[in-house]
């Protein structure tokens, strides 16, 4: 997949975000990389807090303002984002890159009327005049789906129902026909029927724009009907990288096949997954090897301080697990790597000496 890279137009490479506190540095993405060729889809999946949102927010440059990104490389189009200023990116963001969110009253303004919201997004990037971008605006509302835009258009957001402001944002997004379109959760507050219909729009959109679609969600039924490829995250890191047929036919990190186990279970908030005891690490208190060890059925001592690297297994497929290593029945066999991996091994009493 990186070698890619020169035909995708984003290219995320080992990324590393922290927050600062008083005291120090916290780390929260520890090395992401991933690429979205053009009109692709990658959907980013995981439980809470493993990091989707803020590795969603970083190709926005709208980290909170104690994130940062601390190390690596946001290319977008040959430009890397992670070293433009905010003035430099906000003339990307709802240009060339938008983005829409679980809930769409953090994109609308409660106090404009709709077609307002939409003609001044198309009218802060693009020069045209109020009346061409008024009839854009009822064409995108069309678009996506919404009776009588020329009478919508009057209407504030909390006039219309959840379905039909997910519409609305999803229409404000793609005004300025983005090249890539980043949707954190999109449908997750919505009904399965308004859910289908919104992802049936995005595809067909995508198809008709040409666009590229990052899609976080924690439902892999989602990623199943729209993903090209897909990359689990696990505690700010990524565990398994594949295109999706690949990855639901052959799912190789214990954590990927969790996931999946858990599909018919899922709970909307996947506060816990029933086939995986446990939660996600603490970001203060990670493990030191396999972030993915204190909850793996599989792991070996060596999994708890030995950190797996993230290495092809088969063609589009990537995965970052030691049972895919070569070293793997070593590790089996002795239950360690080598001898100075025993002396740290030992000295944590993970084995006996
Ligand atoms: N403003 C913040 N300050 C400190 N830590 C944060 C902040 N926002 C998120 N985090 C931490 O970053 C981690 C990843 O968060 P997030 O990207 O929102 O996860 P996800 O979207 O996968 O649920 C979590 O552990 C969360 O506690
Ligand atoms: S490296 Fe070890 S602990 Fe981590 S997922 Fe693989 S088997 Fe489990
Ligand atoms: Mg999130």
């Amino acid at each position: 997949m990186n070698e890619v890279s020169e035909k995708s137009n984003l290219d995320v490479k080992n990324l590393h975000v922290g927050f600062q506190t008083k005291k120090s540095v916290i780390k929260i993405l520890n090395g992401i990389d991933f690429s979205v060729k053009k009109g692709e889809t990658l959907c980013i999946v995981g439980e809470s807090g493993c990091g989707k949102s803020l590795t969603s927010l970083s190709i926005m440059g709208l980290l909170p303002k104690t994130g940062n990104i601390t190390a690596g490389e946001i290319l977008f189009d040959g430009k890397d984002l992670a070293k433009l200023n905010q003035k430099q990116l906000s003339s990307i963001r709802g240009n060339e890159i938008s983005m829409i969110f679980q809930e769409p009253m953090t994109s609308l303004n409660p106090v404009h009327r709709i077609g307002k919201q939409i003609t001044e997004s198309i009218r802060l990037h693009q020069k045209v005049r109020k009346k061409e971008a008024e009839e854009r605006a009822i064409e995108m509302l069309r678009l996506v789906g919404i009776p009588s835009p020329e009478k919508r258009i009057h209407q504030y957001p909390h006039e219309l129902s959840g379905g039909m402001r997910q519409r609305v944002m999803i229409a404000m997004a793609l005004s300025c026909k983005p090249k890539l379109l980043i949707a954190d959760e999109p449908t997750t507050a919505l009904d399965v029927t308004i859910q289908a219909q919104i992802l049936e729009l995005i595809n067909k959109l995508k198809q008709e724009m040409e666009m590229s679609i990052v899609m976080i969600t924690h439902d892999l039924g989602v990623v199943s009907e729209i993903a090209d490829s897909v990359l689990v995250m696990y505690a700010g890191e990524v565990v398994e990288y594949s295109d999706v047929k690949s990855l639901f036919r052959n799912p190789q990190h214990p954590y990927t096949k969790g996931l999946i186990e858990s599909i018919p279970k899922m709970d909307v908030e996947m506060a816990e997954l029933p086939v995986i005891k446990g939660s996600v690490p603490d970001p203060m208190e990670m493990p030191t090897g396999c972030r993915f060890s204190t909850r793996c059925p599989y792991a070996q001592a060596a999994c708890f301080y030995e950190v797996p690297p993230m290495e092809e297994s088969e063609d589009s497929h990537q995965v970052r697990c030691w049972m895919y290593s070569e070293r793997w029945e070593t590790i089996e066999r002795e239950g360690i790597l080598d001898d100075c991996s025993r002396e740290t091994a030992a000295s944590r009493e993970l084995i006996g000496g």
